[in-house]
């Protein structure tokens, strides 16, 4: 049963999550408990032909109001990003009933951000951001099997490779969707055109 205190994750009245900050709110909604795998989320970009494109990364992690992300400076969400740096994301908690969506502007991480991600990558991961390329990924398995273990035991320690980038998303919407299994969901919708401005929040329908 949803009450009043647990609608939104926050502890208060549902009317008073208007007032709640919304980076606090998805904070709360995003965290893990250590050791645990990060979240994934969907992130659309416009396409370079105009058509939106979607796929599913990791949130690395949410810092300075600004939601990270981490990829391969040679894929094309990156292409896109530099043309349009704007982006949508969406995390589902369907087991939770609920859902967070974010839009913002989208700008290239520090580095000693980039650093940070990559060294909290595990080992799987930080193997895989040097040898995740088309050269790879057009072999047999067997041989792509053999270079991953060579490579691995050849590399001890590892540093960043060159195609390592990763991109913040400063949100200028965020919305948080809850379902309730005893009446209609419900969204609230905070918006802000520029990091400046105070956030100016809406209940909506489901
Ligand atoms: C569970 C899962 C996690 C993923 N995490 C990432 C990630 O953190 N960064 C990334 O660049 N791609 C990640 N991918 C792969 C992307 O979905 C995508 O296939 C790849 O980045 C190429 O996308 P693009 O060609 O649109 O740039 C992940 C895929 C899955 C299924």
């Amino acid at each position: 049963m949803i009450t009043a205190d647990t609608a939104f994750g926050v502890d208060c009245a549902p009317e008073d999550v208007l007032t709640v900050d919304p980076v606090d709110l998805a904070e709360k909604w995003t965290r893990r408990a250590e050791g645990m795998s990060p979240l994934l989320m969907a992130l659309a970009t416009a396409g370079v032909d105009g058509y939106p494109r979607v796929r599913h990364v990791l949130l690395t992690e949410i810092a300075g109001g600004a939601l990270y992300f981490h990829t391969d400076s040679r894929s094309d969400k990156v292409a896109e990003l530099t043309a349009a740096p704007r982006a949508c994301l969406s995390i589902p908690w369907p087991a939770d009933s609920r859902q967070l969506c974010v839009v913002g502007d989208v700008r290239g991480a520090d580095d000693a951000e980039l650093r940070s991600a990559y060294d909290a990558r595990s080992r799987y991961l930080k193997l895989l951001a040097w040898l995740n390329d088309a050269e790879h990924a057009g072999l047999p398995p067997t041989v792509r099997h053999e270079r991953w273990a060579d490579f691995d035991a050849g590399h001890p320690s590892l540093e960043p490779p060159p195609t390592w980038t990763g991109f913040a998303v400063i949100p200028r919407e965020f919305t948080f969707w809850r379902g309730d299994p005893d009446g209609p969901s419900q969204r609230v919708r905070f918006r802000r055109a520029t990091p400046c401005e105070e956030w100016n929040a809406q209940i909506l329908p489901g």
